[in-house]
């Protein structure tokens, strides 16, 4: 695992654009795997930004999601699909019908994870995953438990997971209780990984994730055994590592 300091949120985005940008430059018809939370925001700007200058082309970009909140449409504005809309795919220009999220509106689990599945092995797996973390060690929306999940599957949110999210939604009753997410399998088996993780709230579970035991407890700690992993992290959130 690498550990990238960076000096603060925007130091962290710039780093982490740098890498997904080095890898649609290298890798035109790459498929890059896309998370959603406050930690990509700036990333995304980045890459946007990138875009406009003309330093970078998503024209034959794939992109795969790890998660959509179960029961809501693209068009809620608290769905993922709608965050990647507007957070990148309408800046730049890759084709919106090469961008897939689980489909949240798909009541049938197993059809609704079975699909996503479907698409990443079609789509000739991941070049590169982007994540965040959740204060838990989340990842996507594999919560702790007592086994690492393998493929996309439907998971019942923890209380933490609804507490942190209901600020985007009127009220902690609003966010949904269900998610379809991609599972410990599909992003380990992603060639590349990068995490981006920002803020002094974040700075225990990195801690653990980096340098404590590997434990489903702790999913994102599975990420010590993928051989490229670099974890960019703002001074706040890196201030507790050794
Ligand atoms: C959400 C998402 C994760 C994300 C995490 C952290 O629950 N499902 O993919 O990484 O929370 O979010 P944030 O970056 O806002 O802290």
């Amino acid at each position: 695992m690498k550990v990238v300091k960076t000096k603060d949120y925007d130091d962290m985005s710039r780093k982490a654009a740098n890498l997904i940008a080095a890898q649609v430059t290298m890798k035109p018809d790459c498929v890059l795997g896309l998370a959603t939370g406050s930690s990509p925001i700036g990333t995304y700007k980045d890459l946007i930004a990138r875009y406009n200058n003309g330093d970078l082309d998503f024209s034959k970009v794939t992109s795969v999601n790890l998660d959509e909140y179960k029961g809501l449409d693209g068009s809620h504005d608290q769905s993922y699909r709608y965050f990647m809309n507007h957070n990148l795919f309408d800046h730049v220009n890759i084709r919106k019908e090469c961008t897939f999220v689980p489909d949240g509106t798909e009541p049938d689990a197993d059809k609704a994870c079975g699909a996503h599945d479907a698409i990443i092995e079609k789509v000739g797996g991941i070049d590169l995953q982007l994540l965040g973390l959740g204060h838990n060690g989340h990842i996507g929306f594999n919560e702790p438990t007592d086994h690492f999940p393998t493929g996309t599957h439907c998971v019942d949110l923890t209380e933490s997971t609804i507490e942190a999210n209901k600020r985007f939604f009127a009220s902690a009753d609003d966010v949904p209780k269900q998610a379809y997410t991609m599972g410990i399998q599909n992003i380990m088996l992603a060639r590349k990984i990068v995490v981006v993780v920002s803020g002094a709230d974040k700075a225990d579970i990195l801690k653990k994730v980096v340098e404590g035991p590997v434990t489903p407890q702790v999913p994102a700690s599975i990420l010590q055994l993928h051989p490229d992993v670099t974890i960019v992290a703002d001074a706040a959130a890196a201030a507790k590592l050794d």
